[in-house]
């Protein structure tokens, strides 16, 4: 069990990491340019910008590759048990559709009223999970050799409260506004 959940953890790090190094890096111009959608409210908020989609996604390739020459060095085999670039098309994914999952997550919130920043438990914390997943399943045919069943459920289960921690751990850092 606890074999599974370090399994889980490790998996999911290209999936995770893109967010903290957006919140790290992130600022500027946001994606939507500031322009409103079709019901007066901001499409996407500032909330969400280019740079910090840009730092996230390659923040989390660079920690995928990062675990490859880990495993190498340790002797594991989960993302080393794939060809280098057959690994980095998993871990690319993963890391895009997690960042992609977190833009549409904050367009679903702004399309309710949300002001960026304001929590919407759940969606906060599993959108950008589950577009990863997709975007990893129709990227890389070994998808499934990885995130085998087990791996999935325990991942949905544990994400919302990793999710949680991590975010308070941001907000005593004075990175987050908000402890969600
Ligand atoms: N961030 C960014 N660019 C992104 C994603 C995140 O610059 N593509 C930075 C922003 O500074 C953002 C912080 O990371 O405020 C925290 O991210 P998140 O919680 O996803 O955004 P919120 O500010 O809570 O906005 P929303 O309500 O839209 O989720
Ligand atoms: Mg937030």
């Amino acid at each position: 069990m606890l074999n599974l959940l370090l399994k889980t953890i490790w998996l999911l790090i290209p999936a995770y990491t893109p967010n903290n190094f957006a919140v790290v890096f992130g600022g500027g111009t946001p994606i939507d340019f500031g322009k409103n959608f079709i019901d007066g409210r901001r499409i996407l908020g500032d909330g969400k910008t280019i740079r910090g989609f840009v730092c996230g996604v390659a923040g989390g390739i660079f920690c995928g590759i990062l675990q490859f020459n880990l495993e190498k060095l340790f002797g594991v085999a989960l993302f080393s048990s794939l060809a280098f670039s057959d690994a980095l098309v998993l871990i690319a994914s993963l890391s895009l559709g997690s960042l992609t999952g977190d833009v549409l997550g904050s367009f679903i919130k702004r399309r309710f009223g949300l002001k960026r920043g304001q929590a919407f438990p759940f969606f906060d914390q599993l959108t950008f999970l589950v577009v990863a997943f997709i975007f990893a399943c129709f990227s890389s045919p070994f998808f499934s050799q990885l995130f085998t069943l087990d791996v999935i459920v325990v991942a949905l289960v544990l994400t919302p409260i990793l999710h949680l921690l991590t975010n308070y751990l941001a907000y005593k850092l004075r990175l987050k506004d908000v402890p969600w």
